[in-house]
C-alpha cells in the first residue's frame, strides 16, 4: 500500500491536484462529473467527463491517447468536455456536452475486451453520456462499444451510423464561410474570391469541393502529398503553396485553417492577409486575446467549434434513427447561427468568438433554470 501522509500538509488539509482545481474551484470548471473507469482485465483506464447536461445528454468522442501523465489525460476530458457544451449548444441539438479519454497507446493496447470494458462504463451512465469517434477511435470501435450499451454513435452504415462524419462537417464550414462572405461583402457566393485551404484531409478535400463548385479560387497546402495529390486530381486547376506560412501570406480573401488547432496565433495573424478566417480545424485560437487582435486588424473570424459542428450533427442524428437529408438540413443552419453571432458581436462591439460564448453560456443558463 502507498503512504499518503507524506502528501498530507502540516495543518492536515491535503493539497488540490491540477484538476481537482479546475474542476472545483475555477471558472473553466462546472463539470457536473467526472468518472474514471478501470478494467484490470482489459488494461482499461478512462476518465469520462461530463460537463453539462442542462440541454440533453452529453455527447462528445472517445479519444484514445497515450498522455504523458493520468493527470494530462483528466485535464484533456475536462477542456474537451467543456468544448462540446458550447459547441452542442450553438448547433440546436438538444444535447449537453462531455468527452472521453482512454489513457494509452491504441496501437498496442486497443482490443475488442478493452473496447467492450469501456462500452459497459458507457452504458453505466444510463444515458447520461453519448459517446463516438475522436483522435485515436475509428467507426469499427464504436461498432464493438455499440454492442453493450445504447449511446453509441459514429458507428458504420451497416449498423446504423452515419459513416463519415466529415461529409457534413465540410459542408457546415462552408455555410458558415458563405456567412462570414454575406457579412463581409454583401453576398454569400464566393464566386471569383481566393481561398486558402490549409490541410486537405477529410474534412478539407471535401470543403475544396463545396468551393470550386461555388465558383472559388483555391489555394491549398498540406505536409501529406498524397493529400494534395487527391485534390488536384479532382481539381486541376487548384493551386498549391509550399507551406502554410507561404498560403496565409499569399493574396488571399479567406483563409481556411483545416490541420490542427493554434493556427491563429501572435504569429500568424500579422501575417494574414485575408479578411476571413473559417475553417474546420479546433482550437484555431491558439490562446485567449487571438481573437480579440484578428478584430483590431479587421479580421472577421468565423468561431470554430460554430462552424465545424457538421460532424457533431451528423453523428447525433443516429440517435433519431440515422437521415443523411434530416442531418444535412440541421447543418445548414450553421449559415443562420454564424450570421447570428456576427451581428451580436456587432451590436455589442465586441469579437464574434466571445458572441458566440456568451450565446451557448446563455442557452445553457436559460435551459437548467427552466
Ligand atoms: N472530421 C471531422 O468530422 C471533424 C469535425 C470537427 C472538427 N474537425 C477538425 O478539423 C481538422 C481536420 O480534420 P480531418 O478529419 O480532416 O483530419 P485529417 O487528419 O483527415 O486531415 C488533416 C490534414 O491536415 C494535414 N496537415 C497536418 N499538419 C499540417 C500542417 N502543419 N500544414 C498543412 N497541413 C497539415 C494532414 O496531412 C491532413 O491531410 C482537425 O482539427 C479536426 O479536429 C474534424
Amino acid at each position: 500500500m502507498t503512504d499518503v501522509s507524506s502528501s498530507v500538509s502540516a495543518d492536515g488539509r491535503v493539497p488540490d491536484s491540477p484538476f481537482l482545481q479546475t474542476l472545483f474551484h475555477s471558472d473553466q470548471g462546472g463539470h457536473e462529473q467526472v468518472v474514471l473507469c478501470q478494467d484490470r482485465a482489459s488494461g482499461l483506464k478512462a476518465v469520462i467527463a461530463i460537463h453539462s447536461t442542462a440541454l440533453g445528454p452529453a455527447l462528445g468522442g472517445t479519444r484514445f491517447h497515450a498522455y504523458a501523465s493520468d493527470e494530462e489525460a483528466v485535464m484533456d476530458a475536462l477542456n474537451l468536455a467543456r468544448g462540446m457544451s458550447y459547441k452542442n449548444a450553438m448547433a440546436g441539438l438538444g444535447l449537453g456536452g462531455g468527452k472521453a479519454v482512454i489513457i494509452g497507446d491504441p496501437e498496442t493496447m486497443k482490443t475488442e475486451e478493452l473496447l467492450l470494458a469501456y462500452g459497459r462504463f458507457v452504458a453505466s451512465l444510463g444515458g447520461r453520456y453519448v459517446t463516438a469517434c475522436d483522435v485515436g477511435t475509428y467507426v469499427q470501435d464504436m461498432d464493438v462499444i455499440a454492442r453493450v450499451n445504447k449511446w453509441t454513435t459514429g458507428r458504420s452504415p451497416e449498423n446504423g451510423g452515419c459513416g463519415d462524419s466529415s461529409v457534413l462537417t465540410s459542408y457546415g464550414v462552408f455555410q458558415g464561410m458563405r456567412a462570414a462572405a454575406r457579412h463581409r461583402w454583401g453576398t454569400p457566393s464566393l464566386a471569383g474570391r481566393t481561398v486558402g485551404v490549409a490541410g486537405v484531409g477529410k474534412v478539407g478535400h471535401y470543403l475544396v469541393d463545396h468551393l470550386i463548385s461555388d465558383g472559388a479560387d483555391v489555394v491549398v497546402t498540406d505536409v501529406r502529398e498524397e493529400s494534395i495529390a487527391r485534390v488536384l486530381a479532382a481539381h486541376p486547376k487548384v493551386r498549391v503553396a509550399a507551406s502554410t506560412d507561404d498560403l496565409i501570406r499569399l493574396p488571399l480573401d479567406v483563409y481556411a485553417p483545416c490541420a490542427l488547432g493554434g493556427a491563429l496565433s501572435d504569429e500568424t495573424v500579422p501575417a494574414l492577409t485575408a479578411k476571413i478566417v473559417c475553417g474546420a480545424a479546433n482550437n484555431q485560437l491558439a490562446h485567449p486575446g487571438v481573437e480579440k487582435d484578428l478584430a483590431d486588424r479587421g479580421i472577421l473570424y468565423a468561431p470554430d467549434y460554430v462552424v465545424n459542428a457538421g460532424g457533431v450533427i451528423q453523428v447525433a442524428d443516429e440517435l433519431h434513427g440515422f437521415s443523411m437529408d434530416r442531418a444535412r438540413a440541421k447543418a445548414s443552419l450553421i449559415y443562420d447561427t454564424t450570421l447570428e453571432i456576427f451581428a451580436k458581436a456587432d451590436a455589442d462591439g465586441i469579437p464574434p468568438a466571445v458572441a458566440a460564448d456568451r450565446i451557448a453560456e446563455q442557452r445553457m443558463s436559460e435551459a437548467k433554470q427552466a
